[in-house]
């Protein structure tokens, strides 16, 4: 009888009670694919490891890394990778397209999720909605007075990386009547004129706009895209808003940008490190609102992602290119030719 295609999922997707965090139903996509066999890790892992690669052909990870040390001995069977989520910094993709590895990604999952967050804390800032919670809930109702919101109506809302969830938030952000700014140097000026952005460099976006939302890949050109003579560049009323990876902000220079009153407040999804030291002076400010990581993880976006992730091994363990493979150079490799169908 033929072998079994083995897929590994890594139990950083369980949540507390060991159930996984995006349902049942997505894992009748391997329940029902024939000559498949999957499990759950045996053990929580920080990284995928020699011992993974020898043992399952797919794996499907979710913050767990993927070093390249993970593919190099000669018992290696993986032949894919299979992100939940869109980002894969946390996989090393050259040492995988070496080794002869699919790597996979769920991008059509996420631009609604990710853009409705940004969209979240944009509200949430121009309403000083946090601030105001905490003075509902602490004594401080007088201070209302002091702390009026920003209405919306002509204000300027710039993006910085308009793929797909910055796209998708321009065109959300239309009912607002916001202004619409995009800095995306691979991205083409009608294609965000049909969206109703005008496309402008960095430095222009910095200087009109009223908040400044960074989501773009995080790569060697993007990290720490956002320092201080980029915070030195936007107006002291203007609020910074990142929802990508945290690199792609240089935070000690954020944190200088805040206390010196050089922009008015920020909202962060994703932190240099995370998790996020408790120490973090970001933490402590009330003009900065901080989530971990994981604002857009809802039913919808979670099933959504593991249905598209867990085809994509499928579609391997079938013989057919998965639709969202991040290496595609990797196609052209002898060891995915053995198993690709012509
Ligand atoms: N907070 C979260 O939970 C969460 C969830 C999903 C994705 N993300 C992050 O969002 C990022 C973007 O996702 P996407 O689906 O839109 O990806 P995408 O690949 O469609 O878009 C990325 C965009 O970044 C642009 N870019 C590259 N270099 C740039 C530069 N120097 N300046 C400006 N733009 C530049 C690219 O041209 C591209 O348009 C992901 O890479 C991921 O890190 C975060």
């Amino acid at each position: 009888m033929a072998e079994k295609f083995r897929v590994g999922i890594t139990r950083d997707i369980l949540d507390s009670r060991g159930e996984p965090s995006f349902g049942q139903a997505a894992l009748k996509i391997l329940d029902d694919a024939p000559g498949v066999e999957w499990e759950f890790l045996p053990a929580l892992a920080r990284e995928i490891t020699p011992e993974h690669a020898a043992r399952y052909d797919a794996v499907y990870v979710n913050m767990a890394r993927t070093p390249g040390t993970a593919v190099g001995r000669a018992d290696c069977r993986l032949r894919v990778v299979a992100r939940h989520g869109v980002g894969y910094d946390s996989v090393d993709l050259p040492a995988m397209t070496r080794a002869g590895i699919v790597v996979t990604n769920t991008p059509m999952a996420m631009p609604r999720p990710v853009a409705t967050i940004a969209l979240t804390f944009i509200l949430a800032l121009a309403g000083k909605l946090v601030l105001k919670d905490r003075l509902t809930r602490t004594g401080r109702w007088d201070e209302r007075m002091d702390n009026m919101g920003m209405g919306l109506t002509g204000r300027t809302l710039g993006v910085v990386g308009a793929g797909r969830i910055g796209k998708e938030l321009l065109r959300m952000a239309r009912v607002f009547d916001l202004k619409l700014l995009a800095a995306d140097p691979y991205v083409n000026a009608v294609e965000l004129s049909y969206i109703g952005a005008r496309k402008v460099d960095l430095a222009t976006l910095l200087r009109e706009s009223d908040f400044v939302v960074t989501i773009p890949l995080l790569n060697d050109e993007t990290r720490h895209l956002i320092s201080t003579p980029q915070f030195a560049l936007m107006k002291p009323s203007a609020y910074f808003i990142n929802v990508s990876r945290g690199p792609v902000v240089d935070e000690p220079a954020l944190i200088a940008a805040l206390k010196a009153g050089r922009i008015a407040g920020a909202a962060l999804d994703v932190f240099e490190q995370e998790p996020a030291d408790p120490a973090n002076a970001l933490l402590a400010m009330e003009n900065v609102i901080v989530t971990p990581h994981s604002l857009c993880w809802t039913d919808e976006c979670f099933h959504n992602m593991a249905s598209t992730g867990l085809r994509s091994i499928v579609d391997v363990a079938s013989g057919r290119k998965p639709e969202f493979v991040v290496n595609a150079d990797v196609l052209a490799h002898p060891r995915v030719r053995a198993w690709l169908a012509p």
